[in-house]
């Protein structure tokens, strides 16, 4: 398996994001990896501690290990969202070489104390860590920032954050939140630019479902090169695996039923590659 140095600092130096989408299962890693390949885009399938406590860490390695196997694009796993030393190290040993640690909601000591000791476990077995400084608003798993309470990430202290810390990514906090958006998010792109004139490393948009195309491409324009999708694939299938099933009640084959909402997040996964700009570069 890769880790997402390479994928990340490619899509650095020509201007683009690699797509980071959370998915759950055999059904949607599937969807996410065939349009990717089709669109020889690369991938990064990410998921929170709640889809490994779901569907098994094992299982999940496994079905990413096939798929990286079977396409000749990069695909990454990477966990999302991970705060458990105990749980990044269970999947380091089973070879997931991309992390992100989030200690963001912790104090900016507690931040780089237990983001360092991450970056030198993941180091040893070859994986790459992202952490996040500032903080989103809205949900992510179970966990709930009141979006009056975000924090956006400060430039200088990014900085300070980065080197001490000797992290490969970093998450920053400009405006997006976890999940949808009651209004149209306005992205702080001033910081952005200060931020990524400070700090050389691959810059990382978190909750970008919602958040208008042309603002995510501003934002890679800016210096974002990987961009995380979420809520915006759980909707179509959901709706669409409801509508089938209340469409056809006697319906009872999950081969069958589950066809319409695969398609419908695909499109949306297309969608996405393309506002990312990632498509064609493998
Ligand atoms: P959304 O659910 O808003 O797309 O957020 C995804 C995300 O940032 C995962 O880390």
């Amino acid at each position: 398996m890769n880790n997402s140095k390479e994928i990340l600092l490619k899509a650095q130096k020509e201007g683009y994001a690699v797509p980071a989408f959370n998915c759950h299962n055999l059904e949607t890693i599937q969807v996410i990896v065939e349009m990717a390949n089709e669109m020889r885009s690369p991938v990064i399938i990410a998921g929170t501690p709640g889809t490994f406590d779901y569907a098994g860490r094992d299982y999940i390695q496994a079905i990413v290990e096939v798929a990286s196997k079977k396409y000749n694009i990069p695909i990454v796993l990477h966990l999302d969202h991970h705060t458990d030393i105990d749980s990044i190290e269970e999947s380091l040993e089973l070879g997931t070489k991309s992390v992100m640690i989030d200690a963001s909601h912790r104090s900016y000591d507690d931040n780089v104390k237990i983001v360092k000791e991450v970056v030198e476990m993941a180091h040893k077995h070859g994986a790459t860590v992202e952490a996040e400084l500032g903080m989103l608003g809205g949900q992510e798993d179970d966990l709930i920032v009141d979006e009056k309470d975000s924090k956006y990430t400060n430039p200088a202290q990014a900085v300070d954050f980065v080197k001490k810390t000797g992290i490969d990514s970093l998450a920053v906090a400009i405006g997006t939140a976890h999940g949808l958006y009651k209004e149209e998010p306005k992205l702080d792109f001033e910081r952005l630019a200060e931020i990524r004139k400070v700090v050389d490393i691959p810059l990382v948009l978190h909750g970008a479902s919602g958040v208008p195309e042309e603002q995510v491409r501003k934002a890679i324009s800016l210096g974002i090169t990987k961009v995380n999708i979420a809520t915006e694939l759980k909707i179509p299938f959901s709706d669409n695996l409801r509508k089938y099933l209340v469409e056809h009640p006697e319906a009872n084959d999950p081969r069958k039923y589950m066809s319409d909402a695969k398609k419908a997040m695909s499109e949306v996964v297309k969608s996405k590659i393309l506002m990312c700009m990632s498509e064609n570069r493998y």
